[in-house]
């Protein structure tokens, strides 16, 4: 079979090659824990399902407006200007299943073969791998673990070229959790806007921030006259499985974006919508709650694997995962997530997964139960235990 050079461009993703095998492994009655999952692990709450199924039952069962149903797209603009402190109506909002098709549209739409993005390192795989898609370079910024896993600013102008056509932001960060500061969100914006790129800010893990408050560049004044906000229901809502995402952009991109929805899926799941605007306009009291609970959980994983001889672990300030420096075991970064799932049972992704410069490093979730993660701490402790000190 013949594939294009194109899809051959396309990577995989670090935490489903894992899951995989760590299925695999249960069907064989081995014991696993799941720490290389990005999903919450409670369910979607109540509410929510209600009005889905509600929806279901008042016959929202057919193609919805291939941008969104206008009131979903009003109240995600509504709670953009209420998260973003910004002023958008809805025709500057989109709706799709998952934050995901974002990058894919915005990529095909914006950038040309040849051009040049700078996206994170360690960073979501799947960054680079749609802009090698499209036929331009991905431009590794390094998010240092000595800056709180932030890119440096310097370091970030001295990689904008004449080819340089937009800048991915994560903040907070998948993998390691780091959060941009105001300064640097203003550094980018002036950066950006004078060399006129494009801004692609996902901000998927907007609502899980532990330290200090969420800031996005949106709120900077001008900036979303050149971004794409992305943000979606997945990690906030528990809604991994329903698909939905949203954003926000200038007006005349939504509509393109619009013609890429016709073109590819038609239109986001009808009933899905109507669950997203009860879960935007509903009690949040469950999200709090969730909140609450990766608090309580981060404390329990952080403290746990620097009580581990040769780790060493940075309390992120957002998203649900560590990024611990393994460096101290001795081990490479591909070895050490192997020796954890086989030897273990503990599944967690190496740094590696997210870029070179995740070597050095792993990343756990802990959208998993303390029990959980308290007997992935003893086993980690265990595998290490066996391995030879250098
Ligand atoms: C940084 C980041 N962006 C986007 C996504 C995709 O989210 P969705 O489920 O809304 O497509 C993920 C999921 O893991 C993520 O970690």
């Amino acid at each position: 079979m013949q594939y294009t050079e194109r899809v051959k461009r396309l990577e995989s993703e670090g935490a489903f090659v894992v899951l995989a095998k760590a299925k695999a492994m249960e069907r064989e009655g081995k014991s696993i824990i799941h720490l290389q999952i990005g999903e919450p692990d409670f369910d979607t709450p109540a509410n929510i399902t209600e009005a889905a199924i509600k929806a279901m039952r008042d016959g929202h069962t057919h193609y919805a407006p291939s941008g969104g149903i206008p009131e979903a797209r009003k109240v995600c603009a509504e709670y953009l200007n209420r998260t973003r402190n910004i002023n958008i109506g809805a025709e500057h909002t989109i709706i799709m299943p998952g934050a995901k098709p974002f990058l894919f549209c915005s990529l095909i739409g914006l950038i040309n073969e040849g051009d040049e993005v700078i996206v994170p390192n360690p960073g979501y795989p799947t960054y680079r791998s749609i802009v090698r898609f499209v036929g331009a370079t991905p431009v590794p910024v390094q998010l240092k673990e000595e800056n709180d896993f932030r890119f440096s600013i310097d370091e970030f102008r001295s990689l904008i070229t004449p080819k340089t056509k937009m800048v991915i932001l994560n903040s907070p960060g998948n993998p390691t959790g780091g959060v941009l500061t105001w300064e640097d969100l203003e550094q980018i914006y002036f950066e950006a806007k004078r060399h006129d790129l494009w801004i692609l800010s996902d901000e998927i893990y907007s609502r899980l921030v532990y330290e200090g408050e969420f800031r996005s560049i949106a709120m900077i004044p001008g900036a979303m006259d050149r971004s794409i906000i992305m943000d979606g229901m997945s990690k906030t809502y528990a809604m991994t499985g329903w698909r939905l995402g949203f954003a926000a952009m200038p007006k005349e991109l939504a509509g393109y974006f619009f013609t890429l929805a016709i073109n590819n899926f038609s239109s986001t799941c009808t009933f899905s919508q109507y669950a997203m605007i009860e879960a935007l306009t509903g009690p949040q009291d469950d999200v709090n709650k969730m909140v609450a609970e990766f608090t309580r959980r981060r404390k329990v994983i952080v403290d746990g694997l620097n009580g581990i001889e040769g780790i060493e672990c940075q309390n992120p300030q957002g998203a649900f995962y560590v990024f611990p420096n393994i460096s101290g075991t001795g081990l490479k970064s591909q070895e050490f997530a192997d020796m954890m799932l086989d030897q273990g049972g503990v599944a967690c992704l190496s740094g590696t997964a997210f870029g070179e410069y995740g070597e050095g490093y792993a990343r756990f979730s802990y959208a998993n139960s303390i029990e959980n993660i308290e007997e992935a701490l003893k086993r980690i402790k265990n595998v290490l235990a066996g391995v030879p000190k250098t």
